[in-house]
């Protein structure tokens, strides 16, 4: 779909469709405001008659609203205005787009973007309708040989800002939410693949392609590779299937000084996680094709942030392999020994995530990282603790925890920060190696991170457990995309931090204090 920023009269658009929103108890924002006039108080007459109150996420589409040159008026109902922030907002773009792809309309201009929310500024307002917009509009049918329900999609969405002034930001916010949407939806794609087709090779295949598009560098590593690397904990979950495993590693050198740590993140890449020899039950087994949404986002944070030309040292490691049963498979009871030297006994071969995560992360240290961050679909018990909401956050430095919760806030794609106290390390006791795999079922989510922080004492690191906000279950089954955004915002904090460039977009942050928006850029 084509973007477009503009400013000017909504009553003046000469278009298919033109969006405005209608505040709780009838109260129009400027937008409507502006058509309810030049029409004579046709809008305050419709909202009268009751069909519409306002109510947040509720739509109106009105045809032939005299007076005015659009062909329809869509009317977003924006909830209460006092409660009006950013949640509501995503919320109120989401409703719209959703409405006008039940129409025929095929170009709209939409002013909820010049609508205001306290400490967002217009480049904020413009990429997060970019990201929701986009987000609204994805679908994964490629296999689908009859489309059940052809989808309307507008070809041309022109976002409103209030000034000429204010046209400048609002572009830049565009580019910054194509790129954020176009992360997620390299994600959610690879993530919807079934697991046939994509296996770890295919996974290092388009990883490598999406790096020679951008022009990043990518290496890719073989079972031999990986061998002589010593990952003998990696290598054994991968050696029970029959699909070669693979280690994706990509590489942006973005920073001004080459020579500066880059962040590192790292992805489980999981093709198909069936539980191995200890097989998982059968219910909803399809989704765990899913197992891989760690990597995928990792893929689509890298894309997005190398788009953005982002100017900070970044790597992306990805282990990838299937865990399947076998002849050859693990067994409960074995032992590996881990790259870092570690060795592992194996109590359940479903644990397998952080198998091939540690060799991961001790592979990291040698591009010694400023931070590393893994992101993994890594444990049932997360849902359990947090639900379809918030993803798992767990780190062994505050400040990084606190950094990336407010990079997820800033996006709505939230984290929320868990304990890693010394005391759950007892749970992964084993009378025979150094660790056990499990720690048994009390904090679940917790013994899993416990495990993977014992091959990250060499730097600042934290782990986004996302089994719980990665996919959506159901009728509507799909990947989320998460936590693209969030990931994408953390290294534009991190770009911000190395380039000075602390205020930039009018947020508040950390210890400065508010800025105007003058000195930002
Ligand atoms: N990939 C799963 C975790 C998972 C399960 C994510 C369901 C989303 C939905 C992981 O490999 C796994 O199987 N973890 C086990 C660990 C247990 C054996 C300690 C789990 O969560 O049951
Ligand atoms: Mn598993
Ligand atoms: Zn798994």
């Amino acid at each position: 779909m084509e973007f477009n920023i503009k400013s000017g009269s909504p009553e003046k658009q000469r278009v298919a469709c033109v969006i405005v929103g209608v505040y709780e108890s009838r109260k129009l924002t400027l937008a409507a405001d502006l058509i309810d006039r030049v029409s004579s108080g046709f809008i305050g007459d419709v909202l009268k008659r009751g069909d519409m109150e306002g109510k947040l996420g509720s739509t109106l589409m009105l045809h032939s609203v005299p007076h005015a040159l659009c062909d329809r008026v869509l009317l977003v109902g924006l909830g209460k205005e006092r409660d009006f922030r950013a949640k509501e907002y995503r919320e109120a773009i989401r409703a719209s787009i959703k409405a006008l792809t039940q129409t025929s309309a095929n170009e709209a201009v939409s002013y909820l973007t010049e609508l205001t929310i306290k400490k967002h500024d217009v480049e904020w307002m413009i990429e997060q309708a970019t990201v929701a917009t986009l987000d609204v509009l994805y679908r994964f049918d490629r296999f689908k040989t009859r489309s059940d329900e052809p989808l309307r999609e507008p070809k041309k969405l022109t976002l409103a800002v209030q000034r000429r002034s204010d046209l400048a930001d609002g572009e830049k916010g565009l580019a910054r939410g194509q790129a954020i949407a176009e992360g997620m939806r390299f994600a959610k794609d690879l993530a919807n693949l079934p697991g046939n087709v994509c296996t770890p090779s295919f996974l290092a295949d388009t990883a490598r392609d999406m790096a020679a598009t951008l022009g990043a560098e990518a290496e890719i590593l073989d079972e031999n590779g990986i061998a002589e690397l010593g990952m003998g904990s990696f290598l054994a979950v991968a050696k029970g299937s029959d699909e070669p495993p693979r280690l994706i590693v990509l590489k942006h050198y973005g920073a001004k000084d080459k020579a500066d740590k880059p962040v590192v993140l790292v992805g489980k890449g999981i093709t198909f996680d069936t539980g191995g020899i200890s097989l998982k039950p059968g219910e909803a087994m399809d989704e765990m094709k899913y197992d891989m949404c760690g990597a995928a986002t990792v893929l689509g944070a890298f894309r997005a942030a190398v788009e953005m030309a982002l100017p900070i040292n970044l790597v992306a490691i990805v282990p990838t392999c299937e865990n399947m049963p076998s002849g050859r498979a693990i067994k409960p009871g074995d032992i590996v020994t881990s790259m870092s030297g570690q060795t592992i006994e194996i109590l359940n071969t479903d644990a397998e995530g952080r198998l091939i995560l540690c060799d991961a992360l001790t592979y990291a240290e040698r591009f010694n990282p400023a931070t590393v961050v893994d992101v993994a679909t890594l444990t049932g018990a997360c849902i359990i603790a947090l639900g379809h909401v918030a993803t798992g956050l767990f780190a062994n430095q505050d400040s990084l925890a606190r950094e990336l919760s407010a990079a997820g806030e800033e996006v709505g794609d939230r984290a929320w920060h868990m304990p890693l106290f010394d005391e759950y390390q007892e749970q992964l006791k084993s009378p025979f190696a150094d660790m056990a795999n499990i720690g048994g079922r009390p904090a679940g989510s917790i013994t899993a991170a416990a495990f993977l922080s014992r091959y990250t004492k060499a730097y600042d690191w934290a782990h986004l457990d996302i089994a719980g906000t990665a996919w959506r279950s159901g009728k509507d089954k799909g990947a989320t995309g998460r936590p693209v955004p969030l990931l994408v915002q953390f290294l534009q904090d991190r770009a911000d931090i190395a380039t000075g460039n602390v205020v930039r977009r009018g947020r508040p942050r950390r210890e400065t204090s508010e800025a105007s928006d003058d000195d930002a850029d």
